[in-house]
């Protein structure tokens, strides 16, 4: 009877653990939010954000800067370095099982500041903003910012978010 017992909490535990990680939020990447978010319709995010550095981020860390940086503090290559890519890369700041689309390339990506989107994706969702938010749409807050524009980063410029956050408006 107990021996029973055990094997239905088991399988329970088993299926609660797999129903929290299939409700975690995934990340898409770029290329779906471009679908809708590129030309009049949404607004032309997409291409603003091209025009914006984040979506270079990673190039940067090949730059001349970052290759004399690199060499100063002995790093190999800080292009595929885990201590710069977690800034520099929204596809590197997430845990592996979480990249649901997202690549490398995207740099500092749309879901960099919105949130992983994949449950708040459909459009439905996205016109309602409480829902969205219940679904994993972030507010683009001082303290969001902050986990990237900080001392750590040996580049750090002050950051003032009034002025850096009419910065990164997508009306370019
Ligand atoms: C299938 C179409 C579609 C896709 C794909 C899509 N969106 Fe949206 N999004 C919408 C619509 C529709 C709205 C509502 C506003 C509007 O009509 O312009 C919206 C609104 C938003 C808003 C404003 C929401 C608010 O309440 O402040 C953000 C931010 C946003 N989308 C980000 C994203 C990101 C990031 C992605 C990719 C992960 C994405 N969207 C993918 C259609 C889409
Ligand atoms: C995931 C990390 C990350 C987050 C979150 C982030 N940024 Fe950035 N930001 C960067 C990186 C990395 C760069 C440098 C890009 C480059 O030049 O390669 C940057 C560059 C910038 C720049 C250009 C700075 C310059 O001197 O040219 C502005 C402005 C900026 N960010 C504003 C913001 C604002 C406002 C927020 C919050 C809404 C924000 N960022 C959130 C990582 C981030
Ligand atoms: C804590 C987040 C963070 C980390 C870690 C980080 N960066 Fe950055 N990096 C940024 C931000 C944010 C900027 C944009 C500058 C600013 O506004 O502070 C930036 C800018 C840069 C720039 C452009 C500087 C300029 O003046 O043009 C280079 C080069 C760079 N980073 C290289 C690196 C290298 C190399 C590493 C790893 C050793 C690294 N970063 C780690 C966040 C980070
Ligand atoms: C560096 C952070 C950052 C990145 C990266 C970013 N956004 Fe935004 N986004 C913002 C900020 C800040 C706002 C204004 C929010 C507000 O007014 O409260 C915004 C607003 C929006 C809105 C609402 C409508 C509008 O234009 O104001 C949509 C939709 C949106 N972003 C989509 C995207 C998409 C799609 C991408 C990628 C292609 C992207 N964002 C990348 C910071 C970012």
């Amino acid at each position: 009877m107990m021996n029973i017992m055990k094997r239905y909490l088991f399988i329970g535990a088993v299926l609660l653990i797999a129903g929290t990680i299939s409700a975690q939020n995934k990340y898409i990447g770029a290329e779906k939010c471009k679908a809708c978010h590129n030309g009049t319709d949404h607004g032309n995010q997409y291409d603003s954000w091209l025009k914006d550095s984040h979506s270079q981020a990673i190039k940067t860390l090949s730059s001349e800067k970052a290759v004399e940086y690199a060499k100063k503090n002995g790093i190999a290559d800080a292009s595929k370095e885990a201590k710069c890519l977690k800034c520099h890369s929204t596809y590197d700041a997430v845990a592996p099982e979480l990249r649901d689309g997202i690549k490398q390339d995207e740099s500092v990506s749309c879901e960099g500041c919105h949130g992983a989107g994949s449950r708040y994706r459909s459009p439905a969702i996205m016109k309602n903003h409480s829902l969205a938010v219940r679904s994993g749409l972030i507010e683009q807050d001082e303290k969001l910012c902050l986990v990237c524009h900080n001392s750590e980063a040996p580049f750090h410029k002050e950051f003032d978010f009034k002025t850096a956050f009419e910065k990164v408006l997508h009306t370019k």
